[in-house]
């Protein structure tokens, strides 16, 4: 039997009303000081209910794993009301939430971190890309490596974060590792040059998938790769060698699901697809948003079982419906992704619903 985007999915710990998932996507609308996520956001989140499930743009768990103006955390109590105003929003509307984790680690500045260097595995700068701050953009700095016990007390961070994330009315939690961020800093050739025990590329993502779903549980807990992703200058010299290995200790755990960005040379999905056992996401990552005929061939080819949508899902808060309806889409309006208020966040219109004949 063919499967379709628009079927239900039944995984060992979702139920979802479709297989079309809204991909995290940061907008940089929260509160710069606070870190509290926009009011706007609650009805942001709940125009897109309709998603099979949404993963929220990335949270930091810790204050130096913020990488951008606007970009919320969940670390303090005044953040967890804002988004406990948007997981009841959600339900409310019907719908199904994770939070995603984000910590940016060398991907910062001081600039945006109120004077702190950004933290790293190793004191590797990246060179020849730009950060945004909110005083335009800066080179990188070369980031502060993490001691061991730093390392040990982020583990910590990432579980208190998924508590307070479930405390706040999320369905789960996402933990970033891909993108060239903080985990995947530790899983590169080029940024892990430690000599303690993370030197073992696997080791800082096991942990803290493993102290999250201590925390909250593994039908709460996913994971999200990009697995050869040579994005913010990472290098990862043999990916297909770590990721088999990070799978085969963490599919045991009967993790919510493990996310996957399809990004560079390795065929990510067709290689660690048999090697996940569990509910598998998957996304594409190019230079032009992810099409509905390219997701349905990925899912009818057994690649992944939901297919989550970024760009699309930003610019159609409907997007299942749309496709449903064969209907057209809205354009993205690319100045208004970051930063703002409810212009280009709230403003994207669904369809016209069908008037009601008697
Ligand atoms: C504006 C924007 C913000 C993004 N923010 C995040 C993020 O916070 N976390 C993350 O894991 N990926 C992030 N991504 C990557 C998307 O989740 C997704 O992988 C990418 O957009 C490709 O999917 P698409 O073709 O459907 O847009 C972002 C992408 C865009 C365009």
């Amino acid at each position: 039997m063919t499967v379709s985007l628009l079927d239900p999915y039944t995984g060992p710990h979702l139920r979802l009303p479709n297989r079309v998932a809204m991909a995290p996507v940061t907008r940089g609308r929260a509160d710069d000081a606070t870190g509290v996520p926009h009011p706007a956001a609650r009805d942001y989140y709940a125009q897109r209910a309709s998603a099979g499930l949404i993963v929220t743009e990335g949270i930091w768990p810790h204050r130096l794993g913020k990488g951008e103006p606007g970009v919320p955390g969940l670390v303090t109590a005044e953040q967890a009301a804002g988004w406990r105003a948007v997981t009841g929003a959600v339900h409310a509307a019907g719908g199904r939430i994770f939070a995603q984790l984000w910590h940016v680690g060398r991907m910062s500045h001081p600039l945006v971190l109120d004077g702190a260097a950004p933290v790293a595995p190793s004191a590797v700068r990246i060179e020849g890309e730009y950060l945004h701050t909110a005083a335009g953009r800066r080179d990188h700095v070369t980031p502060r490596a993490l001691e061991t016990a730093e390392v040990e007390e982020l583990v910590g961070a990432f579980a208190a974060a998924a508590r307070a994330a479930v405390g706040a009315g999320f369905d789960g939690v996402e933990v970033h590792g891909a993108n060239g961020y903080l985990i995947q800093q530790f899983l590169g050739t080029n940024t892990n040059r430690r000599t303690d025990r993370y030197a073992e590329p696997t080791l800082f993502a096991r942990e803290v998938v493993r102290a999250v779903a201590a925390a909250v549980g593994p039908e709460r807990t996913a994971l999200r790769i990009s697995p050869g992703s040579t994005d913010h200058a990472i290098d990862e010299a043999d990916p297909r060698t770590v990721y088999r290995a990070l799978l085969a200790d963490l599919d045991p755990l009967g993790l919510a699901y493990l996310h996957i960005v399809e990004r560079g040379a390795y065929c990510a999905l067709a290689d660690l697809r048999p090697r996940w056992s569990g509910t598998l996401i998957g996304n594409l990552d190019g230079p032009e948003p992810t099409t509905r005929e390219a997701a349905e061939r990925a899912v009818q080819a057994g690649l992944a079982d939901v297919f989550s949508f970024g760009r699309l899902f930003i610019a159609n808060p409907d997007l299942p419906a749309r496709f449903a309806a064969g209907a057209p889409l809205n354009p993205l309006r690319p100045t208004l992704i970051y930063g703002g208020g409810h212009e280009g966040y709230t403003d994207y219109p669904p369809l016209p619903t069908p008037a009601h004949t008697p």
